[in-house]
């Protein structure tokens, strides 16, 4: 039994999060993938882009950062010059400026590092999952998904336990700012112009800044020089330091990204257990330092590839399959699609834990922005899913389960799950 059918006709608008209510339109990557690999998607009231949603495309175009750059914004939105500089953080740049600024904070989530909380996370984990499990029935999502991103960031940004739920809600309004459930200004259909030189347009960007310049203020008068805020404020080696803007903006991209994308891993998991038969069992009495569990995390995380896509801006025409993409053209890296093509990946539609090589491109691999939390959110995947199995035996589906409204971040937002214990 494969987990869950794509139900879209095969011609969804990809600029529409509509087109992701039911899930991934997975039919429409498939055919895009087989009949026109470089596709023009037309973007109602703004400017259309290219979709590439082949693996090896994906992969090779990514390196070609001269060619396609981050510097002019990386979701499908047209931005203006203004916007796009009020809203930066290293993640809009390209090297070697880019290189430059995520080396100050690099080695804080290099694997090594990242590998000290293990003990950490594996003590949230017990706690969270010993909470939650006291009931048999629940949204795993909020009761489990939810809970280790989330209280990790907080030790990550040196933030106190009770401001936790917040910032989360926050970082919810900015990368969810699609969904009705988690903003008030849902971007394609409020007005969010007060908002533009904001992170996401949201007016939670707003909160998030104030906060982050008192965190600052409050860790310098304490002269508290520990954790990746304090790094990514020093100098880099050509002596550059970043803005108060920059700051506030990687703040809030840490915010948004440490969280959801991990969140919607463990939720993909969580689901898989209910619908794929066989597949919780054989995770069940294997010992923790089994490889089997490093390549169950990837493969979970390749099933779910949150970050759906990433855009970037031709700064020169060039030719692929046949078509020119001009000077100045959006290019949106279908990541979600890359990781279910069937040239790069045998039956993409299971999920498969022994596999390897699992060459995936959830984290963006291949370019120089290849995902700096990838560490840290291999390890919370790989320890959640080690202390789930200890304790259950089967999972059912409680309910129908939900997805988020958006082309850009793909996960199960509501997740009613039923729980047998071991
Ligand atoms: C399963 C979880 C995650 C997924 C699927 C994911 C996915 C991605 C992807 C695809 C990119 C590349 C963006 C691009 O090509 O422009 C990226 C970049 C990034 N991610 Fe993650 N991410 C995850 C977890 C995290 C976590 C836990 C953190 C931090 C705590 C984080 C922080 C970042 C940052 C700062 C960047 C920008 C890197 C750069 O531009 O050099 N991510 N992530």
């Amino acid at each position: 039994m494969t987990i869950w059918h794509p139900t879209d006709d095969g011609h969804a608008d990809l600029s529409s999060h509509d087109s992701f209510t039911a899930g991934a339109p997975h039919n429409t990557f498939a055919r895009l993938r087989r009949e026109d690999p470089l596709a023009w998607c037309d973007f109602p009231g703004a400017k259309g882009f290219w979709s590439v949603t082949r693996h090896a495309d994906i992969l090779a175009l990514n390196r070609e950062v001269e060619m396609l750059s981050s510097a002019h914004g990386i979701r499908l939105e047209d931005q203006t010059e203004e916007e796009v500089i009020a809203r930066r953080t290293f993640q809009e740049t390209d090297p070697p400026e880019h290189s430059r600024t995520r080396l100050l904070v690099a080695k804080a989530f290099s694997k090594p590092m990242v590998a000290l909380f293990e003990e950490q996370i594996r003590a949230l984990c017990r706690e969270i999952l010993d909470r939650a499990l006291a009931q048999p029935e629940f949204c795993a999502v909020k009761q489990i998904a939810r809970q280790l991103p989330m209280r990790m960031l907080g030790r990550i940004l040196g933030t106190p336990d009770e401001d936790l739920d917040w910032l989360v809600a926050r970082g919810d309004a900015l990368i969810a700012n699609t969904d009705a459930e988690f903003t008030t200004h849902v971007l394609d259909k409020a007005d969010t112009e007060a908002y533009r030189l904001m992170p996401f347009r949201s007016p939670a960007g707003a909160e998030l800044y104030d906060y982050a310049q008192r965190l600052m203020a409050d860790k310098r008068a304490r002269g508290d020089t520990s954790g990746v805020l304090h790094l990514i404020t020093q100098p880099d080696m050509a002596g550059n330091v970043i803005s108060d803007t920059e700051f506030r903006n990687f703040f809030c991209l840490l915010v948004a990204a440490g969280n959801d994308t991990t969140r919607y891993s463990i939720a993909a998991a969580l689901h898989a257990f209910a619908h794929q038969d066989g597949l919780l069992a054989q995770l069940q009495g294997v010992p923790t330092a089994a490889p089997l569990w490093d390549t169950a995390a990837d493969e979970f995380i390749r099933w779910a590839s949150p970050a759906m896509y990433f855009r970037r801006t031709a700064m020169r025409d060039f030719e692929l399959h046949g078509k020119t993409v001009r000077r100045g053209d959006k290019v949106a890296f279908w990541f979600v699609s890359g990781n279910r093509d069937e040239t790069a990946f045998d039956q993409p539609m299971r999920v498969n834990l022994q596999r390897s090589p699992n060459r995936h491109l959830a984290f963006g691999q291949g370019g120089p922005h290849v995902c700096l939390g990838m560490w840290l959110a291999r390890l919370e995947v790989r320890v959640l899913l080690q202390e789930f199995a200890a304790r259950v035996r089967r999972v059912e589906p409680a309910g129908a389960h939900e997805f988020l409204r958006s082309n850009f971040v793909g996960g199960i937002k509501r997740l009613p799950l039923r729980f047998t214990l071991q």
